[in-house]
């Protein structure tokens, strides 16, 4: 897919469809009127009886052919107040509008009060807003998009944006393409999300993530599990050891400079999670094909790491494995030994995450990571505290953490800080082991588990991010507003993040 700055004539841009973006008022911006002027005034009667009130994710389509505008079609999307407008809500606002659209070449006319208001809210330029939007409408296609029965397979090829007058031409070039490799990142793992757990694999998912890294000019390197056994990940292994499907780890690498920082990502890649022997419950299981969202968006973000080259390393270690009730499986009251050397009681098996990561992230450190951030699809409890809209942080190091929010900006993601006082940290005492892997009692369940985690991060710097709600939209009053489905959250904000730790 590729985005570019609409030149010359916007009448004359040829493209299918655009799309224009109305604020709540209604009013149509300078952009949009000037598109009207060809369009014989069919926008902004759509706007004044046609009863486009510029409500958030209100969509109406128009039919312009015979007018003279090149494109036939145009899609009115409402962004709702500008006071309450971030990158998050314009990048949806976006995909909301393109998708169904049915349309290869797709302009956008981006408004001045819109870059301003987006700018202004989340603090980044008008390039990134650029770039966010480049994003959102890239975003309405992919694979996954053409799954089911009465989906119809729709791919966008170029989306060309107007409206970007006051910013340097190059600048803004740049901004749309990289917008572009955002969507087409984002879109890849949304394709893994929604894969099913019999055709996404440890193994498979290793191969086709290496395969995109070294695309990417990374190092990759798949472990299998004798060589996990040798590093002595006894956690993961664990975990692993319920199903027939052997455990992989994959580690990819981005240098930059030996003298720089590295990031260590380390991604919860369960590619089914059943809960082992404290089985889930049948409903929804089936969502937990899903439980892989943490990998899949460091395997997205360190895709656009190799291609983007920023001045610091990155390393990023991806924990893969089912998480089966067979024969073999982990059973509650085991005790574990992980890579750290930390002793474990497993009172839940269904607490399996946090124990991949346990030696995800010892081994990180252990490979010279010297921040660490966490990804995972941690938590039930999470969903029930924020919803599907944000991502839930933790933290060691509030530094770190703004940080990443300030990388969630640039990517028009949401990050939310969970605290960490040190009452919560009775949820790991234990009568054998070091800890247990879960509380007895359900009271901040969130928590507990970054209470866990930062076991294992060696006094680095280290942020958790619980993504169990925010990887999925399936909240049916929120569809309106966030694209149903899987969402491929943190993959920009981890691939913005490297960058803000030089200097
Ligand atoms: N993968 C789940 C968390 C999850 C739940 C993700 C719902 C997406 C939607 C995780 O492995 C899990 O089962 N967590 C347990 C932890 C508990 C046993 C301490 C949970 O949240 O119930
Ligand atoms: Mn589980
Ligand atoms: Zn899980």
């Amino acid at each position: 897919m590729d985005a570019e700055l609409a030149t010359g004539d916007l009448a004359a841009v040829p493209a299918g469809a655009w799309v224009l973006l109305v604020a709540q008022g209604p009013e149509l911006g300078p952009v949009a009127r000037a598109l009207d002027a060809a369009a014989t005034g069919a926008l902004a009667q759509a706007v004044g009886d046609g009863g486009m009130v510029g409500r958030f994710g209100q969509r109406r389509e128009l039919t312009l052919a015979g007018t003279g505008l090149a494109a036939g079609r145009a899609v009115l999307i409402g962004v709702g107040a500008l006071d309450q407008l971030d990158g998050y809500r314009l990048r949806n606002a976006l995909e909301l509008a393109v998708r169904g659209l049915d349309q290869a070449r797709v302009a956008v006319a981006l408004e001045p009060a819109v870059v301003a208001a987006v700018s202004d809210r989340d603090g980044i330029g008008p390039a990134d807003v650029a770039r966010v939007v480049a994003e959102g409408a890239g975003r309405a296609t992919g694979e996954w998009s053409a799954r089911g029965r009465h989906r119809a397979a729709f791919w966008v090829e170029t989306v060309i944006v107007a409206g970007l007058g006051d910013l340097d031409p190059a600048a803004a070039a740049a901004a749309l393409r990289a917008g572009a490799q955002q969507a087409e990142a984002a879109n890849r793992v949304r394709e893994w999300q929604w894969r099913p757990a019999n055709q996404l694999t440890p193994a498979t998912f290793a191969d086709e993530a290496a395969s995109l890294a070294r695309e990417s000019g990374l190092e990759a390197e798949v472990l299998d599990g004798d060589h996990l056994k040798g590093l002595r990940m006894g956690a993961l292994l664990g975990v692993a050891q319920g199903s027939r499907e052997a455990p992989r780890v994959l580690v990819l690498r981005y240098r930059a400079d030996p003298q720089a920082p590295t990031l260590g990502l380390v991604g919860k890649g369960i590619t089914f999670d059943a809960g082992g022997i404290s089985l889930k419950p049948p409903a929804l299981m089936h969502r937990m094909k899903a439980d892989m969202s943490g990998a899949a968006a460091v395997a997205g973000a360190m895709s656009l790491i190799g291609r983007w080259r920023p001045p610091v390393n990155v390393l990023a270690v991806m924990l893969l494995t089912e998480n089966l009730p067979g024969g073999g499986a982990l059973k509650p009251g085991d005790c574990l030994t992980a890579l750290g050397g930390q002793t474990i009681e497993v009172t839940n098996t269904d607490a399996e995450g946090r124990l991949v990561l346990a030696d995800g992230l010892g081994y990180a450190a252990h490979l010279g990571a010297t921040h660490l951030v966490s990804v995972a699809t941690l938590t039930g409890a999470v969903e029930i505290a924020l919803g599907h809209p944000v991502t839930a942080a933790m933290t060691n190091d509030p530094a770190l953490l703004e940080r990443v929010r300030h990388a969630g900006r640039l990517a028009g993601e949401r990050v939310w800080e969970l605290p960490m006082f040190p009452e919560y940290d009775v949820c790991l005492d234990s009568d054998v082991a070091d800890m247990v892997n879960a509380a007895e009692s359900r009271a901040a369940g969130t928590i507990n588990g970054a209470v866990f985690l930062r076991e294992f991060v060696d006094q680095r710097p280290w942020v958790h991010l619980d993504i169990a709600a925010a990887a999925y939209n399936f909240q049916a009053n929120l569809v309106g507003q966030v694209p149903k489905g899987p969402t491929g959250v943190m993959t920009a904000t981890l691939a913005h993040l490297p960058a803000l730790l030089s200097g």
